[in-house]
């Protein structure tokens, strides 16, 4: 598909008034998305898991107003309203109104919360407009009933890359592929695209613990980190090895070889790190903890020949990856071990999901 395709056709006659719910969960990259061409297009490819506790649930409430010449809506989050995110969603709503012309037809108010605490440093730019772009498809989708599935599933994902690149991640379940890659057919650098190939049952029950190590704001925000990939010294390199990367773990993902798996993905999550520790300005975004952390997993698998791993997002956070077979010995791990190094001792246990949900009105 194109843009073009996501061009909407003409509409029955607008409904005067309506309210969504939609639920998306957060998504976790095994190859990552770090760095970007205008306006939102990955420069390499990236994979992700869905997750499924993680989430973000989003209402929007849509009221016909009198004037059409500007956008209209009152933000809410957990409950209470929420200037600071008001430009960002007034950013979106600029990008995606030529994908839906009835944007400014409408007053909204949109309430969203999500399932992890408040303020534990887990981003919820994914989720949260994963479950916004939904919402709005869904009011489209009431003004062109006879839209198909596969083009609602693949619009919400290119309106939610146009919010946040990795939200694009977050319509679909269990593993979702971005970015164009020659060797992935339909995949695309619009939309995120449900994996292609086979997948090895061992991950699609894959387990991830989000230990909380810092739950500040971060450092740099992932907007600025991406910016920092123009003129990078090692840029180039970094997106050829996210292409290879991806063509390695077509392979693990079939064989189902966990060794080569905890390679690639921690590889992945050092090569990100690497990146923002030589960029200019440069940033550490690692916490003592996190490197605490790391070294325990180490040991760890080194000791007891379990195949855990760990993947990092662009702040000091760590997530544990294993599989489901292994989960009671290393959730006692995590708990004897590894909780002392989260702020607060907070962590959250998560695994692979099945995408979005619409929760009825
Ligand atoms: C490190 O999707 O948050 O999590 O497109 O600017 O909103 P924007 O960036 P964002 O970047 C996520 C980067 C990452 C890696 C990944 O999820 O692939």
């Amino acid at each position: 598909m194109t843009e073009k395709d996501f061009l909407p056709g003409a509409y029955q006659k607008l409904p005067d008034n309506g309210k969504l719910i939609w639920k998306a969960p957060s998504n976790i990259a095994l190859v990552k998305y770090w760095g970007k061409k205008p306006v939102q297009i990955p420069a390499n490819p990236s994979i992700s898991f869905t997750l499924d506790a993680c989430a973000t649930t989003t209402s929007v409430l849509f009221e016909k107003k009198d004037s059409n010449d500007s956008y209209s809506f009152d933000l809410l989050f957990e409950g209470k309203p929420k200037d600071d995110f008001k430009p960002k969603i007034q950013t979106f709503l600029e990008r995606i109104e030529m994908y839906l012309p009835f944007l400014k037809e409408y007053h909204f108010t949109i309430e969203t919360s999500n399932s992890f605490p408040h303020s534990s440093g887990i981003a919820s730019s994914a989720s949260g407009m994963a479950a916004l772009s939904l919402c709005l498809m869904d009011i489209e989708k009431k003004l062109n009933p006879t839209m198909d599935e596969s083009l609602f599933h693949a619009k919400a994902s290119y309106l939610a890359r146009l919010g946040s690149g990795s939200a694009c991640r977050s319509i679909k379940g269990s593993l979702v592929q971005w970015g164009k890659h020659a060797n992935i057919p339909k995949s695309s650098d619009l939309y995120g695209i449900e994996y292609p190939f086979e997948i090895n049952p061992v991950f699609k029950s894959y387990c991830d613990t989000i230990l909380l190590v810092h739950k500040g704001q971060k450092q740099v925000s992932s907007t600025v980190g991406h910016q920092l990939m123009h003129g990078h010294p090692y840029a180039e390199n970094r997106f050829q090895q996210a292409f290879s990367n991806l063509d390695k773990l077509k392979l693990i993902l079939v064989s189902g070889d966990l060794e080569e798996f905890v390679m690639l993905v921690e590889s992945e999550a050092l090569t990100l790190h690497a990146m923002m520790m030589t960029s200019m300005p440069y940033f550490i975004l690692m916490k003592p903890d996190t490197l605490k952390i790391i070294n325990k997993i180490w040991e760890y698998r080194e000791a007891t020949k379990t195949p855990i791993c760990f993947t990092l997002d662009a702040g000091a956070n760590v997530h544990v990856l294993y599989p489901v077979s292994d989960k009671e010995k290393v959730q006692k791990f995590i708990k004897d071990e590894l909780a002392e190094h989260c702020e607060n001792g907070q962590y959250i246990h998560d695994q692979v999901g099945s995408g979005a949900i619409k929760i009825n009105t």
